[in-house]
């Protein structure tokens, strides 16, 4: 789905601001402290439910208002339009999608395929195995309808078998229960996770390939338990271990990629421009399958697309994005440095941010 209307309110330093964007791609210029990723930002919440740059949404709600207000109309026959509202008051935030109340993230999550590449991607190769996972299962989401019941059925198998180890006595009966139902759905997850990795990885090195010729870098799925035994018996054989550190020490919320080159985790090893191109073959090659396996397009927000980047790839980084044809929403501070980066029947909007305020620069619409 791509986006065709957008009309935030409230949001940060941008008072009011309406766009029309282009189903291809949208560039965003403008000064330091402009609005540029706030713009990025409200985008990000619309399909989302949650910033990318604060776990609090109220830090979002501009300073002089009472609350935000985002709008945004998925493009379409009939058009769907899709809104969220947050006061700064605390109270909870409100979702609608086609005039209706949303009460669950996941339907905005899946109407709107989202992957954002922003300064902060690197921290999918050195951040912790938490964000591999994210970025793993936003891809099993979209493609296994029944992955988040699944999740769902894993974490609260856990939270009672953690709970049953930190009970002074242990009740035993309960304890087998929780770990028979621990190991039915993580099961069912590990095969939905290693499924998708195995569709994945084709897909992500010839992104890849194209984008930084990288021969000896490694990915590998790990399913967040010992490779040799069951996850019945590691549960069974680890209850001491883990009764003494209350908590459950291996399982699928312990699932990571690992990333390597000659054996060594691929954030010693690369530059950072490097790890800037590794992530977003990573998030293309996410995008690629997602059209594949359900013919459903994925937005990019794509943060200060040219730092890090020298001239050459950003070329071919622009080149897959128009290959993708999949909505693109770019920020940068200087408009030259994208300049020349399109092939010249590639339609491009250009917006400009001043002070909160979006102008259009060129308007594809009346092209
Ligand atoms: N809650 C808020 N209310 C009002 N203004 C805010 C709020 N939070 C941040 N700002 C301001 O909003 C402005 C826009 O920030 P933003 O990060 O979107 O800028 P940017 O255009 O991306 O800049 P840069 O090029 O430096 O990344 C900044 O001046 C910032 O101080
Ligand atoms: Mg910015």
């Amino acid at each position: 789905m791509t986006l065709d209307r957008l009309s935030f309110m409230g949001l940060r330093n941008l008072a009011h601001v309406e766009m029309r964007p282009q189903p291809g791609i949208n560039v965003i210029v403008g000064a330091n402290g402009s609005g540029k990723t706030s713009l990025l930002e409200g985008i990000h919440i619309l399909g989302m439910g949650r910033s990318f740059r604060t776990q609090q949404l109220k830090n979002v709600i501009g300073h002089a208002v009472e609350g935000m207000t985002l709008h945004g109309r998925l493009a379409g026959d009939p058009p769907i339009p899709i809104g969220i509202r947050r006061l700064r008051d605390g109270s909870e935030m409100e979702m609608r999608m086609a005039g209706e109340r949303v009460t669950k993230v996941a339907q905005l999550v899946e109407a709107l395929p989202l992957q954002l590449i922003n300064p902060d991607a690197f921290k999918l190769l050195e951040g912790a195995p938490a964000v591999r996972r994210e970025f793993l299962d936003w891809g099993v989401f979209h493609v296994k309808h029944d992955f988040l019941e699944t999740w769902k059925r894993v974490r609260r198998a856990l939270k009672h078998r953690n709970a049953l180890l930190r009970h002074g006595r242990i009740d035993e009966r309960s304890l087998s229960v929780w770990e028979g139902e621990l190991v039915q759905w993580s099961e069912r997850l590990d095969s939905f996770r290693s499924d998708y990795v195995r569709e994945f990885l084709p897909i992500f090195e010839e992104t890849l390939q194209e984008l930084l010729p990288l021969p000896t870098l490694t990915l590998r799925y790990s399913r967040g338990w010992d490779r040799q035994r069951s996850l019945a018996e590691v549960l069974h054989q680890g209850r001491d271990t883990d009764r003494q550190m209350g908590f459950t020490q291996q399982g699928p919320q312990r699932a990571d990629l690992r990333l390597r080159i000659e054996r060594r985790p691929a954030a010693e090893v690369l530059s950072r421009g490097q790890q800037k191109l590794v992530v977003s073959a990573m998030k293309l090659a996410q995008g690629r399958l997602l059209e594949q396996l359900t013919a459903q397009t994925c937005t990019y927000l794509i943060d200060d697309l040219p730092a890090e980047l020298d001239a050459r790839h950003r070329h071919d980084f622009c080149r897959w994005l128009e290959r993708m044809g999949c909505q693109v929403f770019i920020t940068s501070v200087d408009p030259e440095a994208l300049e020349g980066m399109w092939q010249p029947d590639t339609s491009v909007a250009m917006f400009h941010v001043k002070h909160g305020r979006l102008d259009t620069l060129k308007d594809f619409t009346t092209e």
